[in-house]
């Protein structure tokens, strides 16, 4: 038998709280009811409130219920909430770990792969992960052990270092996932399909045909419980560091030799360590009104809610090609999308009444909500001499495909079951993103330098951000649905 064929146990560390519940527990069902998780046989809560089997399955049931109401069924949540167990533990108590190792040996009457999720809050991260070493839960003798850890990985580079130093002293690299969530949506994994599967858009994907590209990902909601975490960490750190850099990657990056986990993460480790240092005056970053006031935050605090980068790659493909990202929380519309610009043509021999006043093509890969693809173009007015109006060749997945875009927790459960580490994030990928965060961060914090700006609620940002552009002679583009 190989280890492929041997059933498998998912523990979840910390199946208590918010994650499990809205996220983890909803994916797996999702997940059985599509007949792709033959082989788990348990799935383990472990944490430390007094749950027992009942009262944890009743509670997880009531988060399906509300996160996947359209695929809640009575029968089918019966049978699959048969696997879940609940085993009472504290994250940082070696003899529980050693307990936990026990009960699921007793558990498994065959030797069982073993597949354990980190979804506890990140303090907890390396106990647990320490924990799991004295156990020799690690130990791949009777099966695989792979380990899912949950962002937010680290708060800096020496974080991040010390907990993959911490990782790395109980797992191998390879048996580690680290999860970026925008990674297991479809529409940022369609960004490498769009691009290496089509032939027409890679020949003009560089320096030669774009003007500038532009990353947004807005929302309009506030830092809402979360004051404690997020006044800690800000948008940067929440936001930059993993989602953005993201999809920069996947936007930017060499086209790589195979679609094998490693051979992607080449290519992502050499895009993120192509980025130039961040110069202080190529950055905006902001706080909506009344942040202060919230819940778990500082009276006077300086923690931005909002921000703006200008990068620049330094290599063949991009040189001299701006790359600007912005997200924010508490803005005018939630929508996450790539604004591909290309360059005015050449020359324009029609005669426009305002020449200024001229759009070029702007590709727009529109990765929430509004899944699709757009690409604007310039038509000439019928029955007018030389008007031209921009008009738009959209894509939009709920015409073309049928049946709901699966939630991202499916599809990177679903990978890391099966080995492929493709879309998750790899040590070396992590402390480049970190490099380049921390010398932002750091900035803003030692020179105070650009001063942090105010942003009205429900708005796109702060002047600073539009000024930022308008140096450059651009605009903030938009092109999906609905904009
Ligand atoms: C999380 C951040 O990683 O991503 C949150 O911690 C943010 O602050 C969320 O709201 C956004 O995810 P999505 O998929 O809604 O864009």
């Amino acid at each position: 038998m190989t280890n492929d064929d041997k059933l498998c146990t998912i523990v979840i560390f910390g199946s208590s709280g918010d994650l499990t519940w809205r996220k983890l527990v909803p994916a797996l069902y999702n997940n059985h009811i599509k007949g792709r998780m033959p082989g788990c046989k348990e799935i383990v809560g472990f944490a430390r409130r007094p749950f027992n089997d009942a009262t944890f399955r009743q509670r997880l049931q009531e988060g399906v219920q509300t996160f996947s109401p359209e695929s809640y069924d009575q029968t089918k949540w019966e049978d699959f909430s048969s696997k879940l167990v609940y085993f009472q533990g504290n994250l940082d108590v070696p003899e529980d770990f050693k307990r936990l190792g026990e009960y699921l040996k007793e558990r498994e009457v065959n030797p069982s792969n073993r597949l354990y999720y980190l979804a506890t809050a990140p303090e907890h991260y390396i106990p647990v992960v320490n924990c799991i070493g004295h156990a020799s839960l690690a130990d791949q003798g009777e099966g695989w052990r792979r380990i899912i850890v949950e962002k937010p990985f680290g708060r800096d580079l020496a974080s991040a270092r010390e907990l993959n130093k911490v990782l790395h002293s109980v797992f191998d690299e390879s048996q580690v996932y680290r999860i970026d969530h925008y990674l297991g949506k479809e529409t940022a994994q369609n960004v490498l399909f769009f691009r290496f599967a089509n032939t027409i858009f890679e020949p003009i994907w560089n320096r030669r045909y774009v003007d500038n590209i532009q990353i947004t990902v807005a929302e309009t909601v506030d830092i809402e419980h979360r004051g404690d975490y997020y006044d800690h960490v800000g948008v940067v750190r929440d936001m930059f560091q993993n989602h953005l850099l993201q999809l920069l990657s996947l936007v930017a990056m060499e086209p790589p030799a195979s679609f094998e986990a490693d051979a992607v993460r080449n290519e992502v480790f050499k895009l993120l360590s192509s980025i130039r240092p961040v110069s202080l005056t190529d950055t905006v970053r902001a706080q909506y009104e009344g942040y202060q006031q919230s819940e778990g935050v500082a009276p006077n605090s300086q923690t931005p809610t909002f921000a703006v980068l200008r990068l620049n790659i330094d290599n063949w493909r991009w040189k001299g090609v701006p790359f600007y990202l912005r997200s924010g929380k508490s803005l005018a519309k939630k929508t996450s999308q790539v604004i591909v610009e290309f360059q005015r043509p050449p020359h324009l021999m029609f005669h426009l009444p305002d020449e200024k006043k001229f759009i070029p093509n702007i590709l727009s890969l529109c990765i929430q909500p509004d899944e699709g693809i757009h690409l604007m173009f310039e038509a000439k007015v019928p029955d007018s001499e030389e008007d031209m109006q921009s008009v738009d060749m959209e894509f939009l997945y709920n015409e073309s495909f049928s049946g709901a875009l699966p939630d991202a927790y499916e599809r990177l459960l679903m990978e890391a079951l099966n080995g492929d580490a493709s879309l998750f994030t790899r040590s070396d990928c992590i402390e480049a993103a970190w490099k380049l965060i921390d010398s932002i961060v750091n900035g803003w914090e030692t020179t105070d330098t650009p001063a942090l700006a105010l942003y009205r609620r429900g708005s796109w940002g702060p002047t600073e951000a539009t000024a930022l552009l308008a140096r450059d002679g651009r605009l903030w583009r938009l092109g999906c649905v609905g904009e």
